[in-house]
C-alpha cells in the first residue's frame, strides 16, 4: 500500500503559493473566468456541418489502423467494462510494431518536500546557469546589492522556463546552444525591502531586463552529462522587455497593432511572460507569450463597450497593474495606449544561430495566453503546430502552414523556412465524447464503455486574410482569437498547457493542468474530455489524427492519464496497474525522449509533495507506467524539461516562492545554501555510469 504524504491545506485553486499566483499569472484563479461565452449553442451549426464527414473519417482511421497499417488509432475498447477503466489493449499492442518505447528503468523518486533537486539512485546533477550569471561581454558577476538594469541585460534572466538545446556541430560538437525563456519576475525575491506599492524606476527597469529570452552556449563535459555555460560567447544573447521584435503574418501592420510610437504596426518592444515553447525542425525556437494581461493597467477606464468586452475576455487588469510599470512607460496603460496590449500574447520565433536576427511574433498563430508551440511536419513537409490557451475553460488550437519546409542549408532555404509560420490556417478544437452524457457525472467515474474518449473536429478560424468566422474579419480573428473561438463552439477545456506530438507514433499529448471551477455555480460542468468537477489534479489527453495527414480536420481522442493519487478511484494511468505508478498532480509541460517515452513536469502539486518530473511509456506493455524522476526545491515548479540520450535538463522555476517570503525571509536555501540569495536556475541530470537515460 502506498504511503501518502498528508494533504496540505491550501486556499488556492491550484497548489501554488499566493505569491506565485500574484506574480506569475496576475492572480488569474481569483478573477472571474474570462470565458463567459455560451458557445455550445452558437457553434452547433458549424460543428454539425463539419462533424458529419469528419467523424466518418475518424472512424475510417480506426478501421485502417486496426488492419495493421501504421496510422495511429484511438479505438475505444470494444468490450464495455461496466464503469471500470479499460486497459488500452490496442494502444499497448501498438508498441509491438517498434514504434513504442520500452518503458523507463529507474527507481522512482518518492514524493517528498526536500529543499533540493532529488534525483533517482545512480544519477548525478549540476546547476548549469542561475539567474544573474553573466552571459554577455562586459556583464558583471551577480551582486544583488549592486544590481542595475544594464547589468541584468547582460545576465541570465529570472524564472527560467522553456529550454531548448540546439547542436553547434563542426568543431564545436561538445557545445550546444541553450535557449531559455524567462517567464516572469518576483520582485519580493529579487529586491531587498521591496515595496510593491512603490517600485522604483531602477527596480522596474531591472525587471524589464530580467524578462524575455536568453541564448547561451553550453559546454558538455566529456565524461558526464554535466553542462557549463560558456560566458561571453559571440552567439550568447539576451532579449528583454525592451528589445526589438517584429510582427509578421496576416495581422501585422493592421490598425489593431498600430500605436502612437509605432504607426507601422510591425515593430514591438519586448516579449513578456514567455512560458513554454518548442524547437522547430528548421532550427529555430518558439516561445509562448502567456499571462501578458497582468502587465497592462486600467482596462476599467476603457468606456467603449466593444473594446471593454475584448479586454475583459483576455482578463486585462482593470486598475493598476501588480508591478506598476504603467507609471514608468505609458504603453502599459491601455487607457492611454489601447493597442499596445494587442502586440503581446503571440508565439515568438527566434533564430538563435543568428545573434543579429530580429525575433518575430507570428500573428497567423493567433493571440491568446500561449503556453507553448511544438511543431511536427505533415507527410509533404508542412509544419503543424498544436497550442494550448492556459486559462480555465479556454481552448486548444492548431495551425497548419500552407508552405513546405525546405531541408537545404542555403541562405535562401533558411529565409524560406522563416516564412513558414506566416501563412496557413488556424483551427480550434471541438471534442465530442462517445458515451451518454448522463454517464459523465463529474466524479471521474468511468462510463460504461470504460474510456473517456470520443472524436473531434478542427474548426477553421482563418486562412491568411480570409476569415471563417461570421461577423469577424481575419485581422480580428488573429488579434481576438478567443472571441473567434467562442463564436464557433470550441470545447472549454481544463487549462490546456503544453502539447507534444510523439515523434514515434504521431499521437499528440495535451496537458490539462487543473480547473477548480469546473462544475461550480454558473460554470460548465464535466464533459467526457474534462470529466471531473472541481478538478484539482488535471489530466492528459491523447489525440490521434491520421498519421499521414495531421493537416486534417478530424481526430480521435481519449484520456491517457487522469492525474492524482493512484488510490483515488477517479485516477487512470492508461490502464497500467495503479499500485505500480507514482502519484502525479497538475501536469504542465510535456516532452518526448529519443525512445518515445513521454516526460511530464508538474506545477502546483496538490498531493503534499514538491513538484517534479515524471516519465511514462505511451506504447508497448509498459504504457501508463508513470515514474517520478525528480523533485524540485521548496516553492519551485519544474518546467522546461528536455531529454537527450544522456541528459535530462530542467528549469527550476520560482524556488522559495512561498507566501510571506522575501529576500530578508527566504523560504528556500536552494541552490547556494543558507545566507545566499534563492535563485531560479537550470539543472542538468545524468547517469553516473554514463549510460542512456532511463533505459
Ligand atoms: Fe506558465 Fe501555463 O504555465
Ligand atoms: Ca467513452
Ligand atoms: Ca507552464
Ligand atoms: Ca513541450
Amino acid at each position: 500500500m502506498r504511503k501518502l504524504l498528508p494533504l496540505i491545506g491550501n486556499r488556492h485553486g491550484g497548489g501554488r503559493s499566493a505569491l506565485t499566483c500574484r506574480y506569475r499569472c496576475g492572480d488569474a484563479c481569483f478573477h472571474e473566468v474570462p470565458n463567459t461565452s455560451d458557445n455550445e449553442y452558437a457553434g452547433d451549426v458549424i460543428a454539425r456541418t463539419l462533424s458529419r464527414r469528419n467523424v466518418m473519417r475518424a472512424a475510417a482511421v480506426v478501421t485502417v489502423a486496426g488492419a495493421g497499417a501504421t496510422s495511429v488509432v484511438l479505438a475505444g475498447n470494444s468490450t464495455p467494462a461496466n464503469a471500470t477503466p479499460a486497459p488500452d489493449a490496442q494502444a499497448a499492442a501498438a508498441g509491438a510494431d517498434g514504434l513504442g518505447a520500452r518503458g523507463l528503468r529507474f527507481k522512482p523518486v518518492a514524493p517528498n518536500t526536500a529543499d533540493q533537486v532529488t534525483v533517482p539512485e545512480g544519477y548525478a546533477q549540476n546547476v548549469v546557469i542561475k539567474w544573474g550569471d553573466p552571459i554577455l561581454k562586459g556583464a558583471p558577476g551577480f551582486n544583488p546589492d549592486k544590481q542595475t538594469a544594464a547589468a541584468q541585460a547582460g545576465q541570465f534572466g529570472y524564472n527560467n522556463d522553456f529550454l531548448s538545446l540546439l547542436p553547434l556541430g563542426g568543431d564545436y560538437e561538445r557545445q550546444q546552444l541553450l535557449v531559455a525563456n524567462h517567464e516572469y519576475t518576483d520582485e519580493n525575491l529579487m529586491f531587498k525591502a521591496y515595496d510593491p506599492a512603490n517600485p522604483t524606476r531602477e527596480q522596474v527597469e531591472i525587471a524589464w531586463a530580467a524578462h524575455g529570452l536568453s541564448v547561451v552556449v553550453v559546454q558538455e563535459d566529456h565524461r558526464s552529462g554535466k553542462l557549463t555555460a560558456v560566458t561571453r560567447h559571440q552567439l550568447n544573447r539576451r532579449l528583454t522587455a525592451t528589445s526589438e521584435f517584429r510582427m509578421t503574418g496576416p495581422a501585422a501592420g493592421g490598425n489593431l497593432l498600430k500605436t502612437s510610437v509605432d504607426p507601422s504596426g510591425t515593430k514591438v518592444l519586448g516579449t513578456l511572460n514567455n512560458c513554454a515553447g518548442g524547437t522547430t525542425p528548421w532550427g529555430t525556437t518558439l516561445h509562448g507569450e502567456e499571462n501578458f494581461n497582468q502587465y497592462f493597467a486600467n482596462a476599467g477606464k476603457v468606456t467603449d463597450p466593444a473594446a471593454a468586452a475584448r479586454l475583459k475576455r483576455y482578463g486585462m487588469t482593470t486598475g493598476e497593474s501588480e508591478r506598476k510599470w504603467e507609471r514608468f512607460d505609458k504603453r502599459f496603460d491601455v487607457a492611454q495606449e489601447p493597442n499596445e496590449a494587442n502586440r503581446f500574447g503571440w508565439v515568438v520565433e527566434l533564430d538563435p544561430y543568428d545573434p543579429n536576427s530580429v525575433p518575430r511574433k507570428r500573428t497567423a498563430l493567433g493571440r491568446f495566453k500561449h503556453e507553448a508551440a511544438q511543431p511536427r511536419l505533415t507527410e509533404d513537409g508542412r509544419p503543424v503546430i498544436y497550442m494550448g490557451d492556459d486559462e480555465r475553460f479556454d481552448y486548444f488550437y492548431k495551425f497548419v502552414s500552407s508552405k513546405r519546409m525546405k531541408k537545404g542549408k542555403s541562405r535562401a532555404d533558411k529565409e524560406h523556412n522563416l516564412t513558414l509560420l506566416d501563412e496557413g490556417t488556424l483551427y480550434v478544437a471541438k471534442l465530442t465524447g462517445d458515451s451518454p452524457a448522463d454517464q459523465i457525472d463529474g466524479s471521474g467515474k468511468y462510463p460504461s464503455d470504460g474510456q473517456f474518449d470520443g472524436t473531434g473536429v478542427w474548426i477553421p478560424l482563418a486562412t491568411g486574410t480570409t476569415s471563417h468566422v461570421p461577423g469577424m474579419t481575419a485581422e480580428e480573428v488573429y488579434v481576438f482569437t478567443r472571441q473567434a473561438a467562442d463564436k464557433v463552439g470550441a470545447t472549454k477545456m481544463d487549462r490546456p498547457e503544453d502539447v507534444e506530438p510523439s515523434p514515434r507514433t504521431g499521437r499528440v499529448y495535451v496537458a490539462l493542468t487543473n480547473n477548480s471551477k469546473r462544475g461550480t455555480a454558473g460554470q460548465p460542468g464535466a464533459d467526457e474530455a474534462n470529466p471531473r468537477n472541481a478538478n484539482k489534479h488535471g489530466q492528459i489527453l491523447e489525440l490521434a489524427e491520421s498519421f499521414d495527414d495531421p493537416a486534417g480536420d478530424a481526430f480521435a481522442w481519449r484520456l491517457f492519464l487522469v492525474a492524482g493519487d493512484p488510490n483515488d478511484p477517479a485516477t487512470y494511468f492508461a490502464g497500467f496497474p495503479k499500485d505500480k505508478v507514482s502519484p502525479i498532480s497538475c501536469p504542465d509541460n510535456v516532452a518526448f525522449d529519443p525512445h518515445g517515452n513521454l516526460w511530464i513536469s508538474t506545477d502546483g502539486n496538490q498531493l503534499g509533495s514538491h513538484d517534479g518530473l515524471f516519465g511514462v511509456a505511451t506504447a508497448g506493455p509498459q504504457r501508463g507506467e508513470l515514474k517520478q524522476f525528480l523533485t524540485v526545491p521548496r516553492g519551485a515548479e519544474t518546467c522546461g524539461p528536455l531529454i537527450q540520450d544522456k541528459r535530462v535538463l530542467v528549469s527550476v522555476q520560482h524556488p522559495g516562492e512561498i507566501d510571506g517570503a522575501s529576500v530578508e525571509k527566504p523560504q528556500s536555501v536552494w541552490p547556494d545554501g543558507p545566507g545566499k540569495m534563492v535563485r531560479p536556475a537550470v539543472v542538468s541530470v545524468w547517469r553516473k555510469d554514463n549510460r542512456n537515460i532511463g533505459v
